[in-house]
């Protein structure tokens, strides 16, 4: 005898989709045209251009704050790169998720096709990936830099390959900074910052998606405006792709044939629950990105940290920002007290 379950029958059902093609709203998803980024594509294929040339290119530094396609053109490059020429090997690596020197070792060896992994330690595989590298050009990126957790396998390639492209993606304004000098010196990046989109330009990107997302005429002109109205105010376009697919679940979750405003405005409403908007100014921005990627520091070690990267600023204007940073709940100053004294720890509080 077969049990229906109440809770999920209706999942049994030949439920009609609204989506054509869910995928295109993932944020991993790879559109092949990426507009307004035409310039910055130009200029990442103008620092590895001399590698055609078997001569060394230029490293970069690509800076800007989340969701404006800083990952996604670099990987058109590197695509763009593959289809080519053999003669240039193209590497990406995501520090997130493959952060210490063994793991990105490991990540190379995987992207150079070499299995003989086993019992080899870190430094046997790097000399293998080094002399791998060496014979032909390579361009390496290395994503969300500022989550490595080991510099030495950045260093031991900035020294060791002749014929290279380096690029480090970040959206943290002091990560070049804060860099070890002898690492600094060798890498020399030009910079690249990304912009975040105008209205008009987030506006043309969330139609393209819809057009890969939804058959013709599920969302009217206005409900796309306001979509794009919500991720302009945040500047992060994967905001706008999970209001467009949050919509249209709401929608079907009602079984409406089509995406209407209440649908729009519920989805909305959900990322006003946790996102919370705070304004922050250049000087607090920067402290509470110092603060994240150093985490548990005394007050005075991040106010030397901060000085270090930025030269005037007083302890009294600093410990002024704390203040404020704690208040709208973004950081929480702890008192320690021990042999040495009184000191106060700041951490990160968790932000969505
Ligand atoms: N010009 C564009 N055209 C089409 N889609 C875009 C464009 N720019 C960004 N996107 C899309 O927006 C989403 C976020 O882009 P991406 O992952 O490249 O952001 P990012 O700048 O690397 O952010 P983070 O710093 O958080 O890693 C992705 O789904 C990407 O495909
Ligand atoms: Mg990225």
């Amino acid at each position: 005898m077969i049990i229906m379950s109440d809770l999920f029958k209706d999942v049994l059902k030949d439920s009609e989709s609204l989506f054509k093609n869910e995928v295109a709203l993932d944020p991993e998803f790879t559109p092949k045209q990426i507009p307004f980024r035409e310039s910055e594509n130009q200029y990442i294929a103008t620092c590895i251009k001399p590698l055609f040339q078997k001569r060394s290119g230029k490293n970069l530094i690509i800076k800007g704050s989340p969701g404006i396609g800083k990952t996604l053109a670099c990987k058109n490059v590197l695509r763009e790169l593959e289809e080519t020429t053999d003669d240039i090997i193209p590497i990406y690596i995501n520090c997130w998720k493959k952060n210490s020197t063994y793991q990105i070792t490991l990540e190379i060896c995987k992207a150079l096709d070499y299995k003989f992994v086993h019992n080899k330690r870190t430094d046997e595989l790097i000399s293998i990936i080094t002399e791998k590298l060496n014979r032909k050009s390579s361009v390496l990126i290395f994503d969300e830099i500022d989550k490595i957790q080991e510099l030495d396998i950045l260093y031991s390639l900035v020294e060791n390959l002749f014929r290279k492209t380096i690029i480090l993606i970040t959206n943290e304004e002091t990560w070049l900074y804060r860099l070890d000098n002898r690492l600094k010196s060798r890498l020399i990046p030009d910079q690249l910052d990304f912009r975040p989109y105008t209205l008009e330009e987030t506006k043309e990107i969330l139609k393209q998606r819809i057009g890969y997302a939804f058959p013709s005429n599920i969302i009217s002109l206005d409900e796309v405006n306001k979509i794009a109205q919500k991720t302009h105010e945040l500047k992060d376009l994967r905001t706008g792709l999970f209001l467009l697919k949050e919509s249209a679940e709401i929608a079907e979750s009602t079984s409406s044939k089509k995406i209407e405003n209440s649908h729009v405005e519920t989805a909305i409403s959900k990322i006003k629950d946790f996102k919370k908007p705070v304004e922050l100014d250049e000087d607090e921005q920067q402290i509470l990105s110092i603060i994240k990627s150093n985490s548990d520091k005394t007050t005075s070690e991040i106010y030397s940290i901060y000085k270090e990267a930025n030269g005037l600023k007083s302890e009294r204007t600093f410990q002024r920002k704390i203040k404020n940073l704690e208040k709208l709940n973004l950081v929480k100053v702890d008192e320690i007290t021990n042999i040495q004294g009184r000191s106060f720890k700041i951490k990160p509080l968790i932000e969505f």
